[in-house]
């Protein structure tokens, strides 16, 4: 680790006396390359992204030097070189995406480029060139009001409904106004061919600039909910619903609960090591210590143990002191004697998805509905960043709640708009 540091450190200094595109490049690549031994060598996130600054410092002083450099674009293999302005190639660049790449981040304002370091520092996300573009064309855009220029990101025809990556459709939503985010994201290596798949060693660095966004557009009071669930790598579970856990903590959110999803009818299978996976996790994230909770909406009918369970009680179900949070109904057995109906436990047992909804990856609606119930009330706003086939939307046109609805692809925003036209507001007529 010293000699790490050692090595940085000159590397900072060759920095500031770096002025040809060579000796920026060569430092570039030298700083690529130890981010790569410091993620090898399990040095921590603080060394990756130091040497990942030092990169794009690098790159950026290079962009900056060849936006003012006046050379040929694309010279002739027949035209001599001494005839000419210089190359790329003849600068120590071997090719245009290098230099492509470079004045991007160039062109990126030096307040940006700053606070992304900083704020990536402090969070300890993985400082990557891809992020700083897109979170410094994001707030370009919605600093200057101008629609985002970006094909991908279309509204569609259904209101609520956007076709595109939440973390540009969101950029546009007012902060502070949805009450509630339910949503099942892409999970870690999961449908490549259909919407890329993420790596799970990336996944915590992808979803925090998007938990940045459902941050700013939640109501202090709000509740986000996240269905996810980690698959097996080599025998053994990954961990990166537990890294996203760790970063968006360190992020600010309070990991407030977890529900879990049993899921009634899973598959049969057998595997050597382990038994059929019959759960997925519901993460639930909350800005506050106190957020809106409408417990009495989702109770459930106390069911046939309660018979013979409260006719006969015991010296302890009768003088039982009330819980720790001072709820008299949590502790003492005898107080739900005569009621039918309890509050639910954390453990949520709904069947999956079996209908043919036109997505493979689709909720059961029972998913959905009931932290709909729990965290909103009738005209509350709620959003779904990764809708699929619109079954929160489903859900919530049913409930009376309003609704957006994100999905990348177009096909799921046809669907999802399909579904949701055809539902109906609980009670409506026909
Ligand atoms: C697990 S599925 C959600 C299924 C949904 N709960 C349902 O009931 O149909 C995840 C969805 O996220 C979409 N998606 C992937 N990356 C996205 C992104 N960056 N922004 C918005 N949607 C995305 C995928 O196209 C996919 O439909």
């Amino acid at each position: 680790m010293n000699q790490a540091v050692i090595t940085l450190d000159a590397a900072l200094n060759a920095l500031a006396s770096a002025n040809t595109p060579d000796e920026l490049l060569t430092l570039a690549n030298q700083a690529a390359a130890l981010q790569v031994y410091a993620r090898r060598a399990k040095l921590g996130m603080v060394a990756q992204n130091r040497c990942a600054e030092i990169r794009l410092r690098a790159e950026r002083k290079l962009g900056q030097l060849l936006a003012t450099t006046p050379r040929l674009h694309g010279r002739p293999k027949s035209v001599p070189v001494e005839n000419t302005l210089p190359g790329l190639s003849d600068l120590g660049v071997p090719d245009r995406k290098i230099s492509h790449r470079a004045q991007r981040i160039a062109a990126v304002p030096t307040r940006e480029f700053e606070a992304y370091l900083r704020d990536a520092h402090r969070a300890e996300w993985e400082i990557t060139t891809r992020q700083l573009l897109s979170l410094a064309e994001r707030r370009e855009a919605s600093s200057s009001q101008r629609p985002t220029p970006r094909g991908r990101r279309r509204r569609s025809s259904h209101e609520g409904l956007f076709e595109g990556d939440c973390l540009d459709v969101l950029a546009d939503q007012e902060a502070g106004s949805v009450n509630l985010i339910v949503t099942s994201p892409p999970y870690a290596d999961a449908r490549k061919s259909t919407y890329g798949g993420i790596p799970a060693d990336d996944y915590a660095d992808w979803w925090m600039p998007r938990a940045e966004e459902f941050k700013r557009v939640l109501t202090p009071d709000g509740s986000l909910i996240v269905n996810i669930k980690e698959g097996t790598e080599q025998g053994e579970r990954s961990t990166y619903v537990l890294e996203l856990i760790l970063a968006m903590r360190r992020a600010g959110w309070l990991w407030t609960e977890e529900y879990v999803w049993h899921k009634r009818n899973c598959a049969p299978g057998k595997w050597p090591n382990r038994f059929r996976d019959a759960w997925e996790r519901c993460l639930h994230f909350t800005l506050n210590r106190e957020f809106a909770m409408y417990q009495d909406a989702v109770m459930v009918p106390t069911g046939d143990w309660a018979k013979p369970r409260l006719a006969n009680l015991s010296e302890p179900d009768l003088n039982r002191e009330p819980s720790a949070s001072g709820s008299p109904f949590a502790r003492t057995v005898a107080n739900w004697v005569g009621r039918d109906l309890a509050y639910p436990t954390n453990v949520l047992h709904f069947a999956t998805e079996c209908g043919l909804v036109g997505h493979s990856a689709a909720f059961p609606e029972e998913l959905p509905e009931f932290f709909v119930k729990l965290f909103t009330c009738e005209g509350d706003l709620v959003c779904d960043p990764f809708m699929g086939s619109g079954t929160t939307g489903v859900v919530c046109k049913r409930l009376g709640r309003r609704f957006i609805g994100i999905d990348i692809l177009g096909r799921n925003v046809r669907l999802a708009e399909s579904r949701i036209r055809g539902s109906k507001l609980l009670g409506a007529a026909d």
